[in-house]
């Protein structure tokens, strides 16, 4: 039987941190026996945002890849590559346009907070307002069947999901499954401060980032405000740092728990633990990060090899399109 397919992606940010690992990362690496994986650096995406800034491209795109890798992509089980090598995304993300409307992809929640938090106005552009389109054409060109993606990517695979079902009724062939989402236990791991952990914040925790520089970080991190000094009974559930320890820490959790809710128990001993636990589960990755880091030049050629195979399904599935929208003389 043919395994199922993922395709998922990510915009190519720079250096990972624990968000990104926690929320979609970690699944990436569970889910490769299990289904055959389609993993992109969604550099296009990037440009809905950041067309004036494209200077560091191919560096932000090296860095995602390296922490890919290290966190446990591995290039013998999973597609790995990069979404503009393969050309036919962007002629399935004309053709799919065509499929929506303009006020679907304005009600599009996700797209109404990016424009608030960037003070687009009424200049958003095209290209922004097409992002979930484009990201369908991602999905559906490899006939996803699941797609491992943060919370705040749901609004986009609905429109994924609409535009499968609308596509195979209005053309009379099933050409694509209609994709399912797959969400972590640790959606939402929050920043330093409390907040969805992100670079633009300024509230995170790199993969790459040394255990001196944890401890420095997980030292600044906002707990329980009614927990101001020791002896004083906490509150885990709504403490970061705790959210830390169930995110990272093998074993003690109840002990943690029980010694903060009865005062017993210092922030900065936590905090400390916490620190060490996100240490040492880095560890590893940070290892074989510093390995990656000495040769980015078989990145690239890894990426390109990834483009290949990628380039090999996107073909097939566009023959399947065009010859369904009878855009195939003969
Ligand atoms: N929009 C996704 C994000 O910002 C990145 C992305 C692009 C993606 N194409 C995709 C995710 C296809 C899943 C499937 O994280």
């Amino acid at each position: 039987m043919k395994r199922k397919r993922i395709l998922s992606g990510m915009r190519p940010t720079g250096k990972l941190h624990l968000g990104n690992y926690a929320g979609v990362l970690v699944n990436w690496v569970r889910l490769q026996d299990e289904y055959q994986c389609f993993f992109e650096v969604a550099d296009w995406h990037a440009l809905t945002t950041g067309y004036d800034k494209t200077a560091n491209l191919t560096e932000d795109t090296v860095e995602v890849v390296i922490d890919w890798l290290s966190a446990g992509i591995d290039i013998k089980k999973s597609v790995v590559f990069l979404q503009s090598d393969v050309k036919e995304h962007a002629e399935l993300h004309l053709l799919l346009s065509m499929l929506v409307s303009v006020p679907r992809l304005q009600r599009n929640p996700t797209l109404k907070d990016q424009a608030r938090d960037l003070e687009l106005g009424e200049n958003i552009t095209y290209g922004h307002l097409g992002y979930p389109v484009l990201q369908a054409a991602d999905i559906l060109m490899y006939k996803g069947n699941a797609v491992p993606v943060g919370e705040d990517q749901l609004p986009h695979l609905e429109i994924t999901r609409e535009l499968a079902r609308k596509f195979n009724t209005l053309y009379g062939v099933d050409v694509f499954p209609v994709p399912e989402p797959i969400l972590t236990k640790f959606a939402r791991l929050p920043g330093l401060d409390g907040r969805r952990m992100s670079k633009s914040v300024g509230n995170v925790i790199l993969l790459a980032d040394q255990p001196e520089e944890i401890e420095k970080k997980v030292k600044t991190a906002i707990t329980d405000p009614e927990k101001v000094r020791m002896g004083d009974p906490g509150h885990p559930d709504i403490c970061n740092v705790y959210a830390y320890h169930q995110t990272f820490s093998s074993g003690n959790l109840e002990e943690i728990e029980k010694t903060c809710k009865d005062g017993s128990r210092g922030c900065v001993v936590c905090k400390k633990e916490a620190a060490e636990a996100i240490a040492g589960f880095l560890a590893p990755i940070r290892q074989k990060r510093a390995d990656y880091e000495k040769d980015r030049g078989q990145i690239l050629k890894l990426l390109e090899e990834g483009a290949e195979r990628a380039r090999e399904v996107a073909r097939e599935t566009m023959g399947e399109v065009r010859k369904a929208m009878n855009l195939e003389l003969g």
